[in-house]
């Protein structure tokens, strides 16, 4: 039986491949007006790469964390288009987004990219939020478990658990995202006591503070249920954190049950 223990909470908004001049000003002007309410948890933005800049000015006083999407696992070299941990460090970004499902599938990353890749951030003093979730036929091969199992098993051989005291695993049902369909709050939360047990056997003490947060059609509606699990620590949100208000009534839910 783990013991619980607090964990502030953390909403992370993954703009994917969204976004423009005019609608960062837009979304960001409209978070800015709340911006005291969260300093007891993290807001975090990761808007695409282009934008990272524009939105860090911006948000450099606020208590809102910038985020990347995507980083590559060398610091500095001939490696035409990528981005390095490094320099997102350098545009002010605290945290990325490592392993997204959509970064597994359209773009062939295995388990070892991500591993490379989690473990760059960590060097770089960068929280990696690892992605990794079950696709819906895995989900009805019965065999959820086991794939998240192995998903985290990949980064932590190469990994060592330490890195973990630093990081962010998003639990995100492949079936989930963006489809409008979301796991029910017991579903989610099974998962993620599961994934907390596998780390408390190798390490109780970081197990117990890893935030782990729920992805996959997160909304303002069905937030809050999700937030009152236990081992769910906050929320990834792909499509809702897109519109203003919508996103900062999830934020509200996170901060009402922390
Ligand atoms: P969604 O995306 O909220 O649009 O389902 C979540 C994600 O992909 O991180």
């Amino acid at each position: 039986m783990m013991e619980y223990v607090k964990r502030p909470k953390i909403v992370a908004a993954n703009w994917k491949m969204n976004g423009s001049h005019e609608l960062c000003a837009s979304i960001i002007d409209q978070l800015l007006l709340t911006s005291g309410s969260f300093t007891e948890m993290d807001v975090v933005l990761c808007p695409p790469f282009v934008y990272l800049h524009e939105v860090h000015q911006k948000l450099r006083e606020s208590a809102y964390k910038l985020g990347a999407q995507n980083l590559y696992y060398e610091s500095a070299g001939a490696f035409t288009g990528e981005i390095s941990a490094d320099m997102l460090r350098d545009m002010g970004c605290q945290f990325v987004i490592i392993g997204h499902s959509e970064r597994r599938q359209l773009f062939q990353e295995n388990d070892e990219l991500i591993a490379r890749k989690f473990l760059s951030a960590y060097h770089a003093g960068i929280v990696p939020i690892l992605c990794l979730g079950e696709t819906e036929a895995q989900r009805k091969q019965g065999v959820t478990f086991p794939t998240v199992e192995q998903q985290l098993k990949a980064v932590l051989d190469k990994v060592p658990v330490q890195a973990f005291e630093k990081a962010v695993i998003a639990y995100e049902p492949v079936w989930a995202i963006g489809t409008g369909l979301t796991a029910s709050p017991e579903q989610a939360e099974e998962v993620h006591k599961f994934l907390r047990e596998k780390l408390h056997a190798i390490n109780p003490a970081i197990a117990l503070r890893l935030p782990i947060i729920y992805g996959g059609s997160v909304k303002a509606e069905n937030a809050s249920d999700l937030f009152k699990q236990a081992n769910i620590d906050g929320a990834l949100v792909g499509g809702a954190s897109l519109k203003a208000a919508e996103f900062l009534s999830i934020c509200r839910s996170a901060l009402a049950t922390t």
